[in-house]
């Protein structure tokens, strides 16, 4: 995801380092998860609400499979989004348009299955749901029996309410999408800062309009942040921003962008805490050199 702003990194002062009584560095997530070894079960929406109240910032990662899953869900991440990114990521498209449930289904199955304590929220992929709150109902659901999904998140404001309802009433916890909303890029121009100027009223009355309906949570995706700011003041709900400053509820970022396995530019938004492109590469080239010369195998890979 190297083109333009998506994905976005941001960037945010270093955390400051959160210590316990003992004066030990404990997990920064620990309240949420009522401490790291405390939480023997799946993170609930009402566990996020209870977040919010008390002011507490969480973070949320993408995910597309069981292992990595695991490594997030053991690192203390409450929420794990299998997105629709998975089109660029995981797919290799150029965007998330062409990405089907069908294709979709299978890595949050893995997600579910890798995790144990997160959870896990499956990103309703373009023209899955649009069409009638029906439609939406019928493919969230193929997400919660089919793959074990425990939300699911879909794109959109007004347009969608009537979806989002639909789902509340159905019992499926609904995440919603407001902003730079990729499955509309081509209507939007691009990848493109949204909600500046009078457009922010309209986001403001979306993101009240969320909560009304009964969403659980908002992403706030490439916004100005003063504005995130003042829709997060507005509304009872958790704001999980991506690209909209540092005074959202939670912040998220696609798992590659954050560890650096995006190859080139990436967004304004993205921080790089790592760089697994680069453990990967000479991780390749010295395992083929062994192979080459001949040190790999060795004896103790041998079966006698
Ligand atoms: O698809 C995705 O990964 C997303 C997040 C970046 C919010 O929608």
């Amino acid at each position: 995801m190297t083109d333009g702003l998506r994905p976005v990194s941001r960037s945010h002062p270093q955390s400051p380092a959160v210590t316990g009584r003992s004066g030990v560095p404990t997990d920064p997530t620990g309240a949420l998860y009522g401490g790291i070894q405390a939480l023997d079960r799946r993170v609930t929406i009402a566990d996020l609400t209870l977040a919010k109240a008390r002011h507490e910032r969480w973070p949320m990662l993408t995910a597309y499979d069981a292992l990595t899953a695991r490594v997030f869900d053991k690192a203390g991440i409450p929420v794990l989004l299998v997105g629709d990114s998975a089109a660029m990521v995981v797919y290799g498209y150029d965007s998330t348009i062409p990405v089907t449930t069908d294709d979709l289904l299978p890595l949050v199955g893995g997600v579910v299955r890798g995790s144990k304590r997160a959870m896990v929220v499956a990103d309703l992929p373009f023209g899955s749901y649009q069409s009638s709150p029906s439609q939406a109902l019928e493919t969230a659901a193929r997400f919660l029996k089919e793959s074990g999904a425990h939300a699911v998140k879909l794109e959109g404001g007004a347009r969608v309410l009537p979806h989002v309802e639909l789902l509340v009433e159905s019992g499926i916890p609904v995440m919603a999408h407001l902003g730079l909303t990729p499955q509309s890029v081509n209507q939007l121009g691009g990848y493109k800062v949204q909600g500046r100027g009078e457009s922010g009223e309209i986001l403001m009355r979306d993101a009240k309009a969320m909560e009304a309906a009964g969403a659980f949570a908002v992403v706030l995706e490439v916004v100005p942040a003063d504005l995130a700011a003042r829709v997060t003041a507005a509304i009872a709900i958790p704001t999980i921003g991506i690209g909209a400053g540092a005074h959202t509820d939670a912040q998220v970022l696609v798992w590659q962008d954050m560890a650096g396995l995006t190859p080139g530019r990436t967004a304004k938004f993205v921080r790089k805490y790592a760089d697994v492109a680069g453990v990967l590469t000479d991780a390749a080239q010295r395992w083929a050199s062994d192979v080459v010369s001949g040190a790999y195998p060795g004896p103790e890979n041998e079966y006698q």
